[in-house]
């Protein structure tokens, strides 16, 4: 649906968006689906559909299904990372040292690496794209596009989210006027959204950040990592966040793109253990350590190349060894509490959220 007039200052992010849950269901590129973020939009959340590794074209059609399944709003996410810098030696360095990998799964490495998709800064089809398309939501993860896009976004009607991962990225993003910050703590899934991979990284955890953010900027906040049920949306509310961003507890359900062996490594154990690594895509992100996590962090490894020219490398081992059956090579994203995963459709894990987030109020306010 497309946002039909201008978001009114001042009203809550659920009340200028129609929810009834103060759920979002993150956008997450490669997993999120059509049919995910329908479903929960039609359960009262906010789904979203992750463009950040799709053309204009892909993206056009993914919105347009996701219209087709509901109509009511939803939001869209891409990325907003410095293009790669390509380095061919240290390609080739990265190449030459998995090659007996993609060797013991019957396949030879790549000759060369390439970037395998544009940034949103300087895609001038996406920007096109969403001016015209006009989804309810737009976020941005690893930065911020030009002022002048985001103004022309603003005008059209589009409310705009990003992606901090401390106070000084959450100041440029209410100094560029943004309606709203994703606060994204170090426990979350996938791609951890900080601007600059090259500046220290304090990884402030979700607790921590939500606080700092709800009190030193002016801009409604959104929680995001390592909540997986309804007691850890009322943590975050507490902390004065708006609105909860999960998104593990959504990789599990079955209108997700998960494969079988990803839902597998997340769904039924008593720990899941998860880590950061630039092995696999070439900027940090927190998923279930793998093998190729443990091949980044040996003595002998060179460094990975720039963000996303390593995923080139990283998706073609995966496909090699998944082909022998092999799956310790996957970008299988997870936060820290992947652990509490359950394999429920989409709109009944909303349904089980509000539940649990109504017994876990009644609780406090019994005690
Ligand atoms: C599989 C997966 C893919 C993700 N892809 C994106 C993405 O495309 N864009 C984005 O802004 N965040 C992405 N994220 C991060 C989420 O927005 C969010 O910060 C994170 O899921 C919150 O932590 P949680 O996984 O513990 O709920 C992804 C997360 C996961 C688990």
């Amino acid at each position: 649906m497309s946002s039909s007039s201008t978001p009114v200052a001042g009203a809550s992010l659920a009340a200028r968006l129609g929810l009834t849950a103060p759920i979002i269901q993150a956008p997450m590129a490669g997993t999120s689906t059509p049919a995910l973020a329908a479903a929960v939009s039609n359960a009262g959340g906010l789904g979203s559909l992750g463009l950040g590794a799709m053309n204009a074209a892909a993206a056009q059609t993914a919105i347009e299904q996701t219209r087709a399944l509901t109509s009511r709003p939803f939001g869209v996410n891409v990325f907003c990372h410095a293009p790669a810098q390509a380095d061919a030696n240290a390609e080739s360095a990265w190449l030459r040292y998995l090659a007996p990998v993609f060797e013991r799964h019957g396949v030879t490495a790549p000759a060369a690496l390439k970037e395998i998709y544009t940034s949103y800064v300087v895609d001038a089809d996406m920007q096109a794209l969403l001016l015209r398309e006009k989804p309810a939501v737009v976020s941005f993860h690893f930065g911020l596009p030009a002022v002048e896009h985001i103004q022309a976004l603003r005008a059209a009607g589009i409310l705009l989210m990003a992606t901090a991962t401390n106070l000084d990225e959450a100041r440029r993003i209410e100094a560029a006027g943004i309606d709203a910050i994703v606060a994204q703590g170090i426990e979350a899934g996938g791609h951890r959204g900080f601007f600059d991979p090259r500046a220290h990284d304090e990884q402030l955890g979700t607790l921590a950040l939500v606080r700092l953010l709800v009190k030193q900027t002016g801009l409604p906040v959104v929680a995001a990592g390592g909540i997986m049920d309804g007691a850890g949306i009322v943590a975050v509310q507490a902390l004065g966040a708006q609105l909860a961003q999960l998104g593990t507890a959504f990789v599990t359900c079955p209108e997700s793109a998960a494969d079988a062996a990803y839902r597998q490594n997340l769904l039924g154990h008593e720990q899941v253990s998860t880590a950061h690594t630039r092995a696999i895509s070439g900027r940090a992100a927190r998923g279930v350590r793998n093998q190729l996590m443990a091949l980044g962090i040996a003595a002998d490894a060179p460094p990975a190349p720039d963000y996303p020219i390593a995923y080139d490398a990283g998706k073609a081992l995966h496909a090699a060894a998944k082909a022998r059956g092999e799956h310790g090579y996957g970008a299988h994203w997870a936060g820290q509490a992947a652990a509490l995963s359950r394999a429920l459709p989409a709109a009944e894990l909303v349904a089980a959220l509000q539940a649990e987030r109504k017994a876990t109020i009644q609780a406090l306010t019994a005690a």
